[in-house]
């Protein structure tokens, strides 16, 4: 019977979750009118730097509509989704390519890079899930420490490449840092290792900070790729919909990679990444929710004496060399998700922004 009710209630909570019911109807605090009331009973997840706010409204209604039209392929919204990414960021709808995520992006990237073997440079720590396949691919992975204070440093990753190096990857904002290079300093770094190698910039988390893309350079360097996703700032994470930035060869370059280039990503993420790049309104009330509540985190965590790396993202990178708990044994006790330690040496962790009142139950989790 109790299971019967439990199924019940799911189903009901299910069909607010699909638009049935008008969400804001659960409003009750600002912050948190987007949020549903079932995925408030999840396990509070702070582990993978997603919105928890989205997808937008407008993108939420989108993908409802687009439901109808998913037994066509989706060549036309493709198309109309490359014009409008194209003008964002000030280049032509051939420098643009689609991706399930930007880390089939990522992944196309390194097999192209592993076409002429050699190696590829990057920070130790950045993100690195993608290139585990690097290995099997016979590409050797060269790393940089980053500097004291955990930014890319620059001149030594210029220093580290050498005449076999095929690629350098920056990803910036750094994840899981959170810092960002001095735009100056990165683009005279492009313009000087990209006569050496391609250059391929990360802006998963650009969108949280007030930079410009660099994007545009493209059209002059075709040695430059930048990856962008709908992931984070849009919240669109499991929708899977990212793309790269290139000159128009090296696009054609990636695209000869695949069998049918732009049509991993569904009809019904492509609407929602349309309508999301049109959500203005939305886009900027995530942008201060995230800034407010990252600004609380970090005054919280510095209370319990706790290092933090000042963030150009929607997490928080930090020491636990002065925590006398076991952090992670609290996070789970709280039904919280957090991730690992990412460097042993200051024992440094990252939690994600999640909402206020997300945020407010991590913080009484580990006092
Ligand atoms: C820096 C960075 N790049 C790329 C990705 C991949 O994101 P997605 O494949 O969802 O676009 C992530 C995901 O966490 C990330 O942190």
């Amino acid at each position: 019977m109790n299971n019967r009710r439990d199924w019940l209630k799911k189903v009901s909570l299910g069909a607010v979750g699909l638009g049935f019911c008008h969400f804001e109807t659960f409003a009750n605090t600002p912050s948190e009118k987007y949020i549903f009331p079932d995925l408030e009973q999840s396990p509070i997840l702070l582990r993978s730097n997603e919105n928890p706010y989205g997808p937008s409204p407008l993108a939420r209604e989108a993908m409802q509509k687009s439901i109808n039209n998913s037994n066509r392929y989706g060549w036309n919204l493709s198309g109309e989704l490359i014009s409008l990414i194209a003008k964002k960021n000030n280049v032509s709808d051939r420098n643009i390519l689609l991706g399930a995520g930007s880390t089939e992006i990522l992944d196309l990237v390194l097999q192209y890079t592993a076409l002429q073997k050699g190696n590829f440079v990057l920070a130790e720590t950045t993100f690195d899930y993608w290139t585990f396949p690097s290995k099997k691919l016979g590409l050797k992975k060269i790393t940089v420490p980053l500097t004291a204070d955990k930014k890319h440093d620059l001149s030594a990753m210029f220093k580290a490449i050498d005449a076999d190096t095929k690629m350098v990857y920056i990803c910036n904002p750094n994840n899981p840092t959170g810092t960002i290079c001095d735009r100056d300093q990165l683009v005279s770094f492009i313009k000087e290792a990209s006569k050496k190698a391609i250059v391929f910039v990360d802006e998963a988390y650009l969108d949280f900070t007030k930079e410009e893309s660099l994007s545009n350079l493209v059209i002059e360097n075709k040695n430059l790729i930048v990856t962008k996703t709908f992931s984070k700032m849009y919240g669109l994470a499991g929708a899977r919909i990212g793309y790269a930035v290139a000159a128009s060869s090296t696009i054609d370059e990636l695209s000869a990679l695949k069998s049918a280039p732009n049509l991993s990503v569904s009809l019904v993420s492509i609407a929602a990444a349309i309508a999301s790049l049109k959500d203005e309104k939305f886009i900027k009330e995530v942008h201060s929710l995230n800034e407010n509540v990252k600004k609380y985190t970090i005054e919280q965590l510095t209370k319990l004496n706790l290092t933090c790396i000042p963030s150009h993202s929607n997490f928080v990178y930090f020491s636990l060399d002065n925590y006398k708990k076991d952090f992670f044994k609290q996070l789970e006790n709280h039904n919280i998700q957090g991730t690992k330690i990412y460097e042993e040496n200051g024992k440094w962790t990252r939690i994600t922004i999640g909402t206020m009142k997300e945020m407010q139950q991590f913080i009484e989790a580990i006092k």
